[in-house]
């Protein structure tokens, strides 16, 4: 059996010189067993004939979204339905900016939205405009969401200039699709609950005004996609944040620290995660109404009483699951975390370093330390999606050492 066998992949090309390797991409994943389709935009049409592709494919080549025909046949809905993975080489400017905001104009974009199969790319674009801040943010937003991507490599490049931005070969874009789809059907924690708790809490002072913090919650929604990816049936527990639901997992959103260990302690599981950044402290006596600013009386004084630990709590269950806790510090942070994990009684604590702006709370971005009490890991500083990836498996592997006999 070859790497590919049975695999469907769709494979998206783009408005860029590097389209004129796609035919040998295409012969390539063919060996492997693949059976490959192609969607063509009008940019990726001016460097490769939808004829060519047809030849080496072996099928029919896509470029319509509106198509009556189309529509009653392989429609974008069904393509979407039909592919184990898509694959957009070259990603030109132009389409990573499409598919960063949602875009449904085109075929391609459209079944980009429409499919639950991996997103990967290859960008490849003129070195300053790979550079410049916005193709960056759309990348960065893509990754963040999930998406992989490989290259842009450097080198010198057909328009003359040399730098990041030439399309990875045909044979490295293969490798690349295999490692993807044998990490995404190998899944250490089918038939696991796990429970992951993400962002801040919201402790009210008043119906308008409330203490809360900056987590943006980034972290335990990449860390819930990666579980669901990896076959855990996942309950993602998330305070107040901005952020889509990701695909597969069971989302319950609250607002307090108190709710969130209600909801918490209705969720038996096999791994609890505690990625939240709990409020310590609510307000006593929450006011009924707005609290009014009056010239008379001093500043009001809000008396607070601690939260409860939802970790510990879990943790302190009876039959607990496996505990994970999240321990970000700004100095000493390895012997906090330390001290975190025997004072909640947890099999593993992630720890990070908050003081450094690139990593932790509002950024895309982190790096970690996981401590039990006999291992010490260290995951360098990576996207917030690629470190859940790496973490879930970490995770996974200490259960089925410690907790699954
Ligand atoms: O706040 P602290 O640094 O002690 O938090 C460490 C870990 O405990 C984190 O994983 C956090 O999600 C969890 N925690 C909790 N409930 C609290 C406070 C913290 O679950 N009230």
């Amino acid at each position: 059996m070859s790497a590919l066998t049975g695999q469907h992949i769709l494979l998206g090309i783009t408005g860029g010189i590097a389209a004129y390797k796609i035919p040998e991409l295409i012969r390539r994943l063919k060996d492997e067993g693949a059976q490959v389709r192609v969607v063509l935009t009008r940019g990726g049409e001016a460097f490769v004939t939808p004829m060519t592709l047809q030849a080496v494919s072996g099928e029919e080549v896509h470029s319509e979204l509106l198509d009556t025909q189309a529509e009653a046949g392989m429609g974008h809905i069904e393509l979407a339905k039909w592919a184990d993975v898509v694959m957009i080489a070259p990603a030109s400017a132009n389409t990573l900016a499409r598919l960063a905001h949602g875009f449904a104009d085109d075929l391609l974009s459209t079944v980009c939205l429409a499919t639950s199969a991996p997103l990967l790319l290859a960008p490849a674009m003129n070195q300053q405009m790979w550079q410049h801040p916005a193709v960056q943010a759309n990348m960065t937003q893509l990754i963040a969401r999930g998406v992989r991507a490989i290259g842009p490599e450097s080198g010198s490049q057909a328009c003359g200039d040399v730098g990041a931005g030439r399309m990875s070969e045909p044979h490295q874009i293969k490798a690349f699709i295999i490692e993807q789809l044998q990490g995404s059907t190998d899944k250490p924690l089918e038939g696991v609950h796990l429970t992951i708790t993400a962002g801040p809490t919201r402790e009210a002072i008043d119906p308008v005004r409330y203490i809360s913090n900056h987590s943006s919650g980034k972290m335990g929604f990449a860390l819930a996609q990666a579980a669901a990816k990896h076959g855990a049936k996942v309950t993602l527990i998330a305070g107040p944040v901005d952020l889509p639901t990701p695909f597969g997992v069971n989302r319950i959103d609250v607002e307090s620290a108190r709710d969130m260990l209600d909801a918490a302690l209705a969720q038996p599981c096999d791994i609890f995660i505690g990625c939240a950044a709990v409020a310590d402290y609510r307000v006593v006596n929450v006011a009924e109404h707005k609290m009014k600013k009056t010239a008379q009386t001093d500043a009001p004084t809000l008396e607070l009483v601690e939260n409860p630990d939802i970790l510990k709590t879990i943790a302190g269950q009876d039959m607990p699951p496996m505990c994970v806790g999240f321990a970000a510090e700004t100095r000493d942070v390895e012997t906090y975390a330390m001290d975190k994990l025997k004072r909640k009684n947890l099999a593993l604590i992630i720890a990070n370093d908050v003081s450094n702006n690139d990593i932790g709370f509002n950024s895309e971005e982190n790096a970690v330390v996981v401590l039990s009490t006999n291992d010490r890991v260290v995951f360098e500083q990576q996207t917030k999606a690629s470190l859940a990836h790496q973490l879930t498996r970490y995770i996974a592997s200490h259960f089925h050492k410690n907790f699954r006999k």
